[in-house]
């Protein structure tokens, strides 16, 4: 195995990928975050999980510690980062758990590449793709960034990412999420966008999915919908549906001692399962 530890940098053809790795398990727990995050907002579930398996967290590119190349990002680009980032670290096979946007990309990757993953969590995501008022609200923020917007956005993405009580029980979490979206490129942030709203519709995949499948979403959610959980939990054979109360967008950061229970339990019942192929 490779070295392990916090901050740590791996190629991937032309990008760096940097990356927390910790813990020990036969199967490790990779965990994709959302838009537009970087890894830290896996703290949390990196601190408490550790303890029970190996769990990786990682930047997607362009994001945090990672960097960006020349190319246009796609969805499918960010999947093939993931399984690129799995054959660097010597990981045949994992546990992927996304949030949102990484809903999407593991999605994207599973049904691309079904043989690297053992299970998935979906979290706080969706297998559609955008509408053309989805779009055309990705253009007029794209708009806005170019025109040095970065804190307009980012104050009115925020106010969608949280359950109204969360504002005031868990400033912090908000203050550093904030953070987070304040130091992102808004370059990279239009980027994404960009392929945020090309993204192809991946619902059609969900009856195919034969894994072990947690969905797990906050029930207040603004930002995606808990009915896009229900539907992928009833599209996907033998999922199981969570549904996290007092919680928006970001269930692991609202209500992480439930969130990471759910992860906990599912992961461990993998773990006794899985024999090596
Ligand atoms: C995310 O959290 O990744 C975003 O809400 C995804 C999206 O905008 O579709």
């Amino acid at each position: 195995m490779l070295k392990q530890g916090t901050d740590i940098n791996i190629k991937i053809d032309d990008i760096t990928i940097n990356y927390n790795d910790l813990g020990e398990g036969k199967l490790p727990i990779i965990f994709i975050h959302g838009f537009p995050f970087d890894k830290s907002s896996w703290q949390p579930q990196l601190d408490y999980l550790r303890q029970y398996d190996r769990i990786i967290t990682y930047d997607l590119r362009g994001y945090g510690n990672s960097t960006l190349n020349q190319e246009k990002i796609s969805i499918t680009m960010l999947a093939d980062d993931l399984i690129k980032f799995m054959d660097a670290l010597q990981i045949q096979k994992a546990i992927v758990c996304g949030l949102s946007m990484g809903g999407y990309i593991l999605l994207n990757a599973l049904n691309r590449y079904p043989k690297r993953f053992a299970a998935i969590i979906l979290s706080d995501t969706q297998c559609i793709a955008d509408t053309p008022e989805a779009k055309e609200k990705r253009y007029k923020n794209i708009a806005l960034l170019e025109s040095g917007g970065l804190s307009e956005f980012t104050e009115n993405m925020i106010k969608n990412l949280f359950y109204t009580e969360s504002f005031t029980t868990k400033k912090e979490t908000v203050a550093s999420l904030k953070k987070v979206m304040l130091s992102a490129s808004p370059d990279v942030i239009s980027e994404t966008l960009r392929a945020l709203a090309a993204r192809e519709e991946m619902c059609y995949t969900l009856e195919n999915i034969i894994i072990p499948t947690l969905i797990i979403t906050g029930k207040e959610d603004k930002a995606v919908s808990p009915q896009q959980s229900t539907f992928m939990h009833q599209q996907i054979p033998r999922s199981i549906l969570n549904i996290i109360d007092k919680a928006g967008h970001l269930p692991n950061l609202e209500k992480p001692e439930e969130f990471n229970r759910l992860v906990k339990d599912f992961a461990l019942s993998m773990n006794i399962m899985h024999v090596e192929s």
